[in-house]
């Protein structure tokens, strides 16, 4: 949600920020903008829309200086505009900061300012932040931004320069994203590693309530009261390549393509080599710990959710916990009965969506035990937790989660398989079994693929529809649900996705001729009833495919077209149905010709509440 940049160098600050920019775009795309310092002092300019209408300005009127700040929008308070883009600044045009978050009280702050003789001229929550530390200057810009903030409540990150002071650049984290780059003779801050990778390696990552000095020589890391910290530098060690589209047209077409290796990679050493047990060292939580649990909650948002969901039936399933799944922006506010033998696992690819990361504060303050599965080493869900399991799916740029959510969907199996060992709910025969499908799958992703031509047809076909369904029973239909969350979000086609017995109590109502409905049949003990249930959609007209397992024949004499994925355990089907589900999802994007990568109205890191 909003992505920011900034530069102290000696080098041209508009080509580095630019760049930060572009890869930071994932993160919200509805205007971006630029400060420099230049010799005409400071120089602000903006555009609406993608980064590429402010690179345009920019060729037209360059801005030169080796200072600079600069963000890409995603909006909250105020439509996108150019003026409502940031930077923002105050009366003088003194002050310049960018921010991501959203500042709780500034209709407050605004209202006392006015009244102090500021005007502000957009309408967002940001602009209070510049007139405020305007307001509040004495001489020294790390002070006012210090004071400032004991006005703020809310989420903030933020980049702060003045005018008076150029060769300084002050940095804050408060519940929103922000690191700061080390380099020689010139430092970055960047609301993600990926910004200023092409940079630097070498990464300090600020806490909430922290802030930084960055001049060119140096970096102070403080409070946000001034007490000087010392932090240990992040070195990253993955390649600027995976933060490039390696050839493919969409980031997610390679994320999609990246998901054998993502899968290998998660399973990594996690599995002895003999192939008899599951091995989660990383863990804390004791077998005694485990043996303790009374339930499991199991906390995300969107396509994390439905991961979760997968997770409910895997863990009930093979280590007989009783497990709730919750989506997070509810969990806080429906009094979860949470006890010290509760543990909740968080999910999360990015590991700073706002909603996921205060559910775990709230387990957490409840006494709580919280696991986090998450991508990103170092995120906020990862240094929070109790517990991590990180997935190591590589970076994910496209908006829609692919490698990411089934990623998660293979920490699942490994945490039910541990879990199941340690509790003895599974015989040793059967963890075998489980470990040797589980290894089998990367391969049979591979064979799916090899198949996404066949995809594209039917997809083409399906872009031609406004409406569309999707159903399926137990995993099938967690399943379902994110193979049509993919389809919404990057198609626009509009679709639900429903457990197949429970669409004759209303939905059906909606079925008419030529309507297409993606019928997920994986799961063998449930195969009858679905086909019932698909016959009773064939009966109103509709168009069905069917994806279900190869050798199935009863399905295929039921449906219009069928798309077969390889043979493996029920329990992980999930893992190979959601693929041609994502290549359905992006070809039919393709052909409506949307932008696959960057959705409308959407974001990849949601750190707003
Ligand atoms: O980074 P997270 O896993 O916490 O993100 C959660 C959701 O915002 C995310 O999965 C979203 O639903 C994706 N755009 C779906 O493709």
């Amino acid at each position: 949600m909003c992505g920011i940049v900034g530069y102290i160098g000696k080098r041209n600050s508009q080509e580095i920020l630019l760049e930060g920019l572009k890869k930071l775009e994932y993160r919200g795309y509805d205007s971006a903008g630029v400060a420099v310092f230049t010799a005409d002092g400071l120089q602000i300019k903006k555009a609406k829309g993608r980064i590429a209408n402010l690179e345009s300005k920019l060729e037209e009127t360059p801005l030169q200086g080796s200072v600079g700040i600069g963000h890409t929008r995603w909006a909250t308070h105020g439509k996108p505009s150019d003026v409502n883009s940031h930077p923002h600044t105050d009366n003088s045009l003194k002050f310049s900061v960018v921010h991501n978050g959203i500042i709780e009280n500034y209709i407050t702050l605004k209202e006392e300012l006015t009244a102090k003789g500021h005007n502000f001229v957009s309408e967002t929550d940001t602009e209070v932040i510049s007139h405020l530390i305007a307001d509040l200057y004495e001489g020294d810009i790390l002070k006012a931004v210090q004071k400032a903030v004991t006005h703020m409540t809310g989420a903030f990150a933020l980049g702060v320069l003045t005018e008076y002071e150029p060769d300084r650049l002050v940095a804050v984290r408060q519940a929103s994203p922000l690191i700061i780059g080390i380099g020689e003779g010139e430092n970055f801050i960047g609301s993600d590693i990926p910004a200023i990778l092409e940079y630097t390696r070498n990464v300090f990552i600020l806490n909430d309530g922290e802030m930084a000095l960055l001049t060119r020589d140096g970096v102070e890391l403080m409070t946000l009261e001034g007490n000087f910290i010392s932090r240990e530098m992040f070195h990253v060690d993955w390649d600027i390549i995976t933060a490039e589209k390696a050839g493919y047209d969409h980031f997610m077409l390679k994320e999609i393509y990246d998901q054998p290796k993502a899968y290998r990679d998660t399973m990594g050493s996690r599995i002895s080599t003999d192939g008899s047990a599951v091995t989660l060292n990383e863990l804390v939580l004791s077998a005694e710990a485990i043996r303790n649990i009374s339930r499991i909650h199991i906390v995300a948002c969107g396509t994390a959710y439905h991961a979760g969901m997968v997770g409910k039936y895997v863990i009930e399933k093979l280590a007989r916990i009783p497990v709730e799944t919750d989506v997070a922006s509810e969990y806080r506010y429906r009094s979860p009965i949470i006890t010290k033998d509760t543990l909740v696992i968080v999910v999360s690819q990015s590991g700073e969506t706002a909603d996921t990361l205060a559910a775990l504060r709230e387990a957490k303050h409840q006494g709580a035990h919280v696991l986090a599965i998450t991508n990103v080493v170092g995120s906020s869900v990862a240094r929070e937790a109790d517990d991590v399991i990180t997935t190591w799916a590589g970076l994910e740029i496209a908006v829609a989660s692919t490698k990411g959510y089934t990623s998660q969907l293979i920490a699942f199996y490994l945490l039910g398989l541990h879990l199941a060992q340690t509790l003895g709910t599974q015989s040793a025969v059967e963890i075998k079994e489980a470990i040797t499908a589980l290894r089998e799958l990367p391969a049979q992703v591979e064979e799916i693929l090899g198949q996404a031509e066949a995809i594209k047809v039917v997809a083409e076909e399906m872009a031609k529809h406004d409406n569309l369904f999707f159903i399926g029973r137990g995993l099938d239909y967690a399943v379902a649900l994110e193979g049509s969350l993919k389809l919404k979000e990057i198609s626009y086609i509009h679709s639900e996705a429903y457990p197949a017995g429970e669409l004759k109590h209303g939905t059906l109502a909606l079925i008419e001729d030529d309507i297409p409905v993606i019928a997920l049949a994986t799961q063998h003990e449930l195969q009858e009833k679905t086909v019932s249930n698909i016959k009773e959609v064939k009966a109103r007209g509709a168009n069905v495919l069917g994806i279900a397992v190869e050798g199935e024949r009863e399905l295929q004499k039921s449906v219009d077209s069928t798309f077969l994925i390889p043979k493996t355990l029920d329990v992980l089907s999930p893992a190979l149905a959601v693929i041609p589900l994502q290549l359905l999802s992006y070809y039919a994007s393709l052909a409506r010709g949307n932008d696959v990568d960057k959705p409308r109205n959407l974001a990849k890191s949601v750190t707003v509440e």
